[in-house]
């Protein structure tokens, strides 16, 4: 029970969300104040065991401005950024008042939670070094955080995602697990319709595994943000891309993940990621997101397919030099051994800070590599130095964010 403002209730909720990687990439804002893009989208939602945000979100009387902390340093100023703004006046729009179970009571009204501030604290395990995009899940997290704290409740379906693109475009599609679309909209003038969607949930096609190779970067890379502007305003690829290509490859995909048809699944990603990649090139001045790490791996993966005659493995590249290589269940020891071949960890001791997966990496050190497929891949691929690949991921399509603990009341200030 509260005891007035000297020492008022906190009321807090923490979650954890996962990131996502896009098969059809979102690269180009239609309206920069909405943060809505000029193509639709499609990624898959990664399970949170090893990547994932987690936020906590308090509000009380007692807070006397917004504050917040990211892996445990806080960041001054942060919580007055458009970004930040967006997401907690959105989610607390949306808030319902707070019965106590018990007594019925209304602890909290709508009003209330108006008039209190909040304190957001969020950090990652994604490692700083791997350059892995964090932003979806963060401020998937900050939003679902926020809707669990304000019991927040959406007036149509998908309206927290259209907040949480407000934070940053790719984290709309952090909201829901499996494989998830963001519809760009604009047939609406307030772009309530710029949406995420789920295509199917993580179970659906459970076999499909992700295998990221994380490629060391030196050089700092151009934000998605300003890069993607650049790209609108002198790319005419990227216009034509967003007019002509997007629209039938959403369509491909989708089919495909209906059908579970990787064939399908793989060489869309594939191209796609090479256009999106192709606009940055014709941005002007270009863009270089991939080096040559991550050309080697492309090479490798054509390579692996060929010869295996069909798809296997689909590459795709971010915002920076690092590879997702998505694959199937059956294939990806037989994946993970070619990738520790020729992307080779320094010794077999270290390999469990190489790897994630332990249990994986033995089965793939124990693998033995088809014969034909080594001499076809002797004549175009070289054995990469100690450190081109710093880190390897394994990891599968996962479920949307978690609760971690349920929101309570009654916590001293
Ligand atoms: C290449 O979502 O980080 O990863 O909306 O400006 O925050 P902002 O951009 P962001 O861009 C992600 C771009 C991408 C492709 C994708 O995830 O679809």
């Amino acid at each position: 029970k509260a005891d007035g403002n000297t020492n008022p209730i906190i009321h807090k909720a923490t979650v954890s969300a996962p990131t996502n990687i896009a098969c059809i990439k979102y690269w180009g804002k239609a309206d920069s104040h909405y943060n809505t893009p000029i193509n639709d989208s499609l990624s898959l939602t990664l399970d949170q065991s090893d990547l994932r945000a987690v936020t906590s979100a308090s509000a009380s009387l007692a807070f006397d401005k917004d504050r917040l902390w990211l892996n445990g340093s806080e960041e001054v100023g942060a919580a007055s950024s458009r970004r930040f703004r967006a997401c907690v006046d959105g989610v607390r729009a949306l808030a319902t008042e707070k019965i106590d179970p018990d007594t019925k009571e209304v602890i909290v009204s709508k009003d209330d939670w108006k008039k209190m501030h909040v304190y957001i604290a969020s950090y990652n395990t994604f490692p700083t070094a791997a350059g892995l995009a964090s932003s979806a899940a963060g401020y998937a997290a900050l939003v679902a955080a926020l809707v669990e704290l304000f019991g927040a409740k959406e007036s149509y379906p998908g309206e927290f995602t259209a907040i949480a693109r407000q934070g940053s475009g790719s984290a709309c599609r952090s909201l829901y697990g499996g494989f998830v679309a963001w519809r760009a909209g604009g047939e609406k003038s307030d772009w309530s319709d710029s949406i995420a969607e789920q295509v199917a949930d993580e179970a659906h096609w459970g076999e499909v595994r992700a295998v990221i190779c994380v490629v060391s970067d030196a050089k700092k890379e151009t934000s998605s943000t300003a890069g993607m502007s650049t790209s609108v305003a002198t790319s005419e690829l990227l216009a034509f891309r967003a007019k002509e290509v997007v629209s039938k490859r959403m369509k491909i995909i989708e089919e495909a993940i209906k059908a579970k048809d990787f064939e399908a699944f793989g060489k869309v990603t594939m191209m796609d990621s090479n256009q999106f990649h192709a606009t940055c090139l014709d941005t002007y001045p270009p863009i270089f997101y991939m080096n040559d790490v991550s050309r080697s791996i492309v090479q490798l993966v054509h390579r692996y397919n060929d010869w295996a005659g069909e798809i296997r493995a689909a590459y795709t590249f971010d915002a920076g030099p690092n590879a997702v290589l998505y694959t199937l269940d059956k294939h990806v020891i037989e994946l993970l051994a070619l990738v520790l071949k020729y992307y080779p960890c320094e010794s077999e001791d270290l390999m469990g800070d190489y790897v994630n997966n332990k249990d994986m990496v033995s089965k793939a050190l124990a693998f033995e590599l088809d014969s034909g497929l080594l001499q076809a891949l002797e004549k175009s691929c070289n054995i990469r130095d100690i450190g081109d690949v710093k880190m390897v991921y394994c990891t599968k399509g996962g479920p949307g964010p978690q609760k971690m603990l349920a929101a309570k009341t009654g916590e001293r200030s």
